[in-house]
């Protein structure tokens, strides 16, 4: 093949974000915004990686920037992702990777992770055969790399699609609605630190273990009912669980004025529930 080509999806996260890090349940869902990667070898050795964000070339342990702020950082996830696939198939050539972006990054929809998976399916097409429990697998370890305590949830949903209820240790089942669930999603344009945000929780769990212990079982009591609502098609329950949740978000500390002030737009518009999405508001 002299080509290998994949796209991936981006994600919603509609209970249970940061507690997943802890082992929670966590449901998610894949939106109609993806991610495309085209993979080519190269006969030089040298990893070339050309998105709308970063470009730079990377050639062992040099990189050379091509266009972007902070391209480096962006794209050596991306680099040692593919690296591997190489690595593992004892291919010594190198490769042109381009990525074709329609999801907006850094605000919660999974943009690194559907890249990752996009990126490591599209080189393993190209080198054989893209297994996706092996994508996954490899797209969780280049999380990693962004955020050292990644739950792995933004990868699995990213690579298996649809709604899933998804546990660290538990993997993911896939979640059928009775009925369509109308979900709006709004963006505050205000770009977030994943990494940071994580730390941040982990700060505060850590300071206040009895109080996040209490939290962790609030938030796995809503997953389970909400799995029921979802079940059920009890959109009514499903919007007031989505209340109660964004409101331990606030108390973790990552929602965000802007989020919160969409939030009540879309409540004072007719949403039977609206929270953030993801790790949340800015990194501060
Ligand atoms: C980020 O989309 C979701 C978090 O729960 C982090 C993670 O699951 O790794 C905040």
């Amino acid at each position: 093949m002299t080509k290998g080509r994949a796209s991936a999806p981006a994600k919603i996260i509609l209970f249970g974000e940061h507690f997943v890090v802890y082992g929670n349940p966590a449901i998610l869902a894949t939106i109609d915004r993806r991610i495309t990667v085209t993979a080519k070898k190269a006969k030089d050795g040298k990893v070339k990686i050309k998105s709308d964000i970063a470009s730079g070339e990377f050639d062992g342990s040099t990189f050379r920037l091509i266009e972007g702020a902070n391209a480096r950082a962006t794209l050596e996830p991306l680099y040692f992702a593919a690296k591997h696939s190489l690595d593992a198939r004892k291919q010594k050539g190198g490769l042109e990777i381009e990525i074709k972006s329609d999801i907006p990054y850094g605000v919660g929809l999974g943009s690194s992770a559907a890249s990752l998976v996009a990126t490591i399916a599209a080189v393993e097409s190209l080198l054989g055969r893209a297994d996706k429990k092996k994508v996954c697998e490899s797209a969780i370890e280049a999380e990693k790399i962004i955020h050292k305590n990644s739950s792995g949830a933004d990868c699995y949903v990213s690579t298996f699609g649809g709604m899933i209820n998804y546990s660290k240790g538990g993997g993911y089942k896939k979640i059928e609605a009775k009925g369509k669930l109308f979900l709006v999603i709004g963006d505050t344009g205000i770009k977030h630190n994943t990494g940071e945000l994580v730390s941040s929780v982990r700060k505060l769990k850590e300071a206040n273990q009895m109080a996040f212990s209490g939290m962790m079982s609030q938030a796995k009591d809503m997953c389970a009912q909400a799995l029921t609502a979802i079940d059920n098609g009890n959109t009514d329950h499903l919007g007031m669980l989505m209340n109660e949740s964004q409101l331990l978000l606030e108390r973790l500390g990552v929602s965000h004025e802007k989020a919160d002030e969409l939030i009540e737009v879309a409540k004072s518009a007719g949403a039977v529930g609206a929270k953030i999405t993801g790790a949340g508001g800015a990194a501060r």
